[in-house]
C-alpha cells in the first residue's frame, strides 16, 4: 500500500511537470510574438522614417538641379539672409521682384509649412550651421557626429514633447555643386555638410500594437487554460483509476489471508488427525501383544493413560 502512495506523488510531480513544459511553451511563444511584433513595428516605423527622407532628398535634388528657384519675396518668404550669391534678388523686366530660394530654404518651408497628417517631422542640419534655426538638439549632435566616424544612418526611438518617435537621420555629403555656396565655411568634397532627418510618430503604431497584443495575449491564454484544463481531467481521471486499483488489490491480498488462514487450519487439522490415527495404530498393536500396562522398556510415556 505504500508502494501506490508513492506511485500517487511520483504522478502528481509528473503532471506538474507536463504543465511547467506547456506553460514555458505557451508563455516562450508568446514573448517571442510580441518580440517579433515589436520589431515588425519597428520596420514599419524606420521604412516611413526612409521614404519620407529619400522623397525630401529627391525633392532637395530636384530645386538643386536647377541651382534653386527664384520666388515672389513675401513677409513669410524674405530673401534669405544666409544666402550670398549674386543675382540672389532680380526683377523681371516686367518690373516683378524675385528672390532665390537656394536648396535648404526650400526644404525648409516645405517641411515646415506642409508637414503630413501623421505628424512626421522632417529637418536639415549641420553641426556647423549658416543659418542658427537649423542648430541641432542633442539627438542630433550624436547622430551628425556618428556620421563623422562613417556611420550612413542614425535611428533610435526618442521622445518629442512626451510623445515616442521613431528618429532618423541620414548624411548630407559635399558634393562639387554644395562648393558654391559652403566653400566659405571651409568644408570640401566628401565632407559631411549635415544631416536630413526624419521623426516618425510611434503613438498610433503603438496603440495598433498594443491592441494587437491583447489579442494575442488572450488567444495564448485560453489555450494555455484548454491545455490545463485537459491535463486536469487526465491527472483526476488516473486517480480514480488508481484507487480503483488499490482497493481491488487490497481485497485481493485480503482474501489471500483468508486462504492462507483456512489452509493453515485444513493442514493443522489434518496433521492432528494422523497423530490420533497413529497412536490409535500403535494402541491396537500394544492390545494385540498384550502389552496394555506399558512394561516395554523405552515406550513407557506412550504407556501411561
Ligand atoms: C545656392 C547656394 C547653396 C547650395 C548650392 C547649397 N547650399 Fe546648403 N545652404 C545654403 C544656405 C544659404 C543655407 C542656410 C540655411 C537655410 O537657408 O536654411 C544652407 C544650409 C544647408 C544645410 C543646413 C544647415 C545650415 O548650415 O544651416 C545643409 C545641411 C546644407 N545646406 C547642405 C548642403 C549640401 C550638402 C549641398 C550640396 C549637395 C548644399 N547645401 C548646396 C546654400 C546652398
Amino acid at each position: 500500500m505504500d508502494n501506490s502512495e508513492h506511485l500517487h506523488v511520483s504522478w502528481g510531480q509528473r503532471y506538474a511537470l507536463v504543465a511547467l513544459i506547456w506553460t514555458g511553451l505557451i508563455g516562450g511563444s508568446l514573448l517571442w510574438s510580441l518580440s517579433e511584433e515589436r520589431k515588425i513595428v519597428l520596420e514599419m516605423a524606420t521604412v516611413t522614417a526612409h521614404a519620407n527622407i529619400q522623397k525630401d532628398i529627391g525633392f532637395r535634388k530636384w530645386v538643386n538641379s536647377h541651382g534653386g528657384v527664384y520666388v515672389s519675396p513675401t513677409a513669410h518668404t524674405p530673401p534669405n539672409p544666409y544666402l550670398n550669391v549674386p543675382e540672389r534678388d532680380v526683377v523681371t523686366t516686367t518690373g516683378k521682384a524675385l528672390t532665390l530660394m537656394n536648396p535648404a530654404y526650400v526644404l525648409r518651408e516645405m517641411q515646415t509649412d506642409f508637414p503630413d497628417d501623421y505628424g512626421t517631422k522632417s529637418r536639415i542640419t549641420s553641426l556647423n550651421p549658416l543659418n542658427p534655426g537649423n542648430a541641432p538638439d542633442a539627438w542630433e549632435v550624436k547622430a551628425l557626429k556618428s556620421f563623422e566616424q562613417g556611420n550612413k544612418e542614425f535611428s533610435e526611438i526618442q521622445e518629442i514633447d512626451g510623445q515616442p518617435y521613431l528618429r532618423m537621420m541620414e548624411p548630407f555629403v559635399v558634393d562639387q555643386g554644395c562648393l558654391k555656396c559652403h566653400a566659405h565655411q571651409g568644408y570640401k568634397i566628401g565632407d559631411i555638410r549635415g544631416g536630413i532627418g526624419s521623426s516618425v510618430p510611434l503613438k498610433l503604431i503603438f496603440s495598433h500594437r498594443d491592441e494587437h497584443s491583447w489579442t494575442m495575449l488572450s488567444s495564448y491564454g485560453a489555450i494555455w487554460l484548454i491545455g490545463l484544463a485537459a491535463l486536469g481531467i487526465s491527472y483526476r481521471r488516473d486517480l480514480r483509476m488508481a484507487a480503483a486499483r488499490r482497493h481491488a488489490r487490497e481485497k485481493l491480498l485480503q482474501q489471500l489471508d483468508e486462504l492462507l488462514r483456512f489452509q493453515k487450519l485444513t493442514v493443522g487439522r489434518e496433521l492432528r488427525m494422523k497423530e490420533l490415527a497413529d497412536e490409535n495404530a500403535e494402541l491396537h498393536n500394544r492390545i494385540a501383544a498384550g502389552n496394555i500396562l506399558g512394561n516395554i522398556p523405552g515406550n513407557t510415556d506412550r504407556a501411561r493413560p
